[in-house]
Parts: C-alpha cells; sequence; structure tokens
C-alpha cells in the first residue's frame, strides 16, 4: 500500500492543529514534520516543541525529516517529543552508522535522507540497517519547489538494491510532489510521498490526497 504524508511546513502555522485533524482526516498516512536549522539548509522551521504539541491531536505516525546539524544531539529530544521516524541527511552525518543506530536504539525507526546531488554509494554501506530511505527531489530548505527528475535514475537503482538484498526498508520523497511528480517516483519504486503545497495549499485536502493516491496506484 502507498503512503501519502503531507508536509506540514505549507500548513496555516497558527491553527496547526486543525490542519493535521483536516489531513488526517483526508486520509494522510503519516504526517512529516521538517525540522531546519538555519545552518544545514538556509531555512529554520520547526523544533520539538512543536513536535509534542502536535502529539496528541493525532494517532498518525510522525515522520520527523531533521535538516540540521549535529543531529545526534538531538534525537532523544526528539523521541520524547513523540516522533515515530526520525530520518537524518547523509551530509550532515559524519559517523553515520553510530547515528542510524542511536535513532533505533531509542526505540524509534531510523530514516536517510540523501539530497539531489549527492551520490547513492553513500547508501550502501548502511542499507541494511534503515527503516525507510528519504530522496529529496528538490534542493532541501523550501517548500513549493520544483522536481528535479534525475533524481528518479537513482531511486531506481536503489530499488534494485533493495530487492536483491530482499530488505523491507520504505523508499520515500520529498519536494515538488504532485500527482504527476508521484506517478513518475511510484514507476520508479517509491513508497511513501510527502507533498506539502500540493495538499496544504488545496482547499479539498480529500480531494488532493486522493489525486496522489489514484495517481500513484
Ligand atoms: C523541503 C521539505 C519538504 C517540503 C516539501 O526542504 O523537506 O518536506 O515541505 O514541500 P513541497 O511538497 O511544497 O515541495
Ligand atoms: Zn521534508
Amino acid at each position: 500500500m502507498k503512503k501519502i504524508a503531507p508536509s506540514i511546513l505549507s500548513a496555516d502555522f497558527a491553527r496547526l492543529g486543525d490542519e493535521i485533524k483536516d489531513v488526517a482526516l483526508a486520509g494522510a498516512d503519516y504526517i512529516h514534520i521538517d525540522v531546519m536549522d538555519g545552518h544545514f539548509v538556509p531555512n529554520i522551521t520547526i523544533g520539538p516543541l512543536i513536535v509534542e504539541a502536535v502529539r496528541p491531536v493525532t494517532t498518525l505516525p510522525l515522520d520527523v525529516h531533521l535538516m540540521i546539524e549535529n543531529p545526534d544531539q538531538y534525537i532523544a529530544t526528539f523521541v520524547k517529543a513523540g516522533a515515530d521516524i526520525i530520518s537524518v541527511h547523509v551530509e550532515a552525518c559524519p559517523h553515520l552508522h553510530r547515528t542510524i543506530h542511536a535513532i533505533k536504539a531509542a526505540g524509534v525507526k531510523a530514516g536517510l535522507v540523501i539530497n539531489p546531488a549527492t551520490s547513492i554509494e553513500h547508501v550502501r554501506p548502511i542499507i541494511k540497517d534503515l527503516d525507510l530511505l528519504l530522496f529529496m527531489t528538490v534542493n532541501p530548505g523550501f517548500g513549493g519547489q520544483q522536481f528535479i527528475p534525475t533524481v528518479l535514475e537513482q531511486i531506481k537503482i536503489v530499488n534494485r538494491w533493495r530487492s536483491e538484498l530482499n530488505l523491507e526498508f520504505e523508499i520515500e520523497v520529498d519536494g515538488g510532489i504532485n500527482a504527476e511528480t508521484a506517478k513518475l517516483c511510484a514507476d520508479a519504486g517509491v513508497d511513501v510521498f510527502v507533498a506539502g503545497s500540493a495538499i496544504f495549499n488545496q482547499p479539498d485536502r480529500r480531494q488532493a490526497i486522493l489525486s496522489i493516491r489514484q495517481a500513484v496506484q
């Protein structure tokens, strides 16, 4: 079953609880939360306080995407705040094996994120330890950017590695995802589709989620 993960980065932050309830009712599978520190990426967004505040609002898994330097330092805090999946960028982790295992040891699912211009060879040594592999399909930092199609080739290769090795981690995409680009990603082997503006900028969230779901099934 393909999964849809609305990114709250495009939600109305003055009404965040209601926005999350709205997409949950509209059929979301995960709630994607973009944490940015103004160092690893040029934008500053959400911290653990917001994760903690939205935790009681939904039973859906909170898919926390850390776009921060020194993610190791914050794993325990995000777990305590209620994260179910914590994903870290390969570019931000000099001791990636340690970081991925620290996330798992903290009792949540571990995801690895890879930027559009980062070699997928970085994934190989850690591939068996992942619960999720997130391909950025834009350069991280902002919602509403345009999908970068060259990532599709990288996804296809990793999807092949996954079947050859008989692994079950989920492949997720994030950035510029709408019904049309989601279909291209689904054909390349993607399971989880993050969408911010294509869901939250639409008045009818049920219809927005449905059109992505129909495109990928
Ligand atoms: C980008 C974030 C995304 C962002 C996606 O750095 O990681 O999750 O919210 O937004 P859209 O779907 O509008 O490209
Ligand atoms: Zn994200």
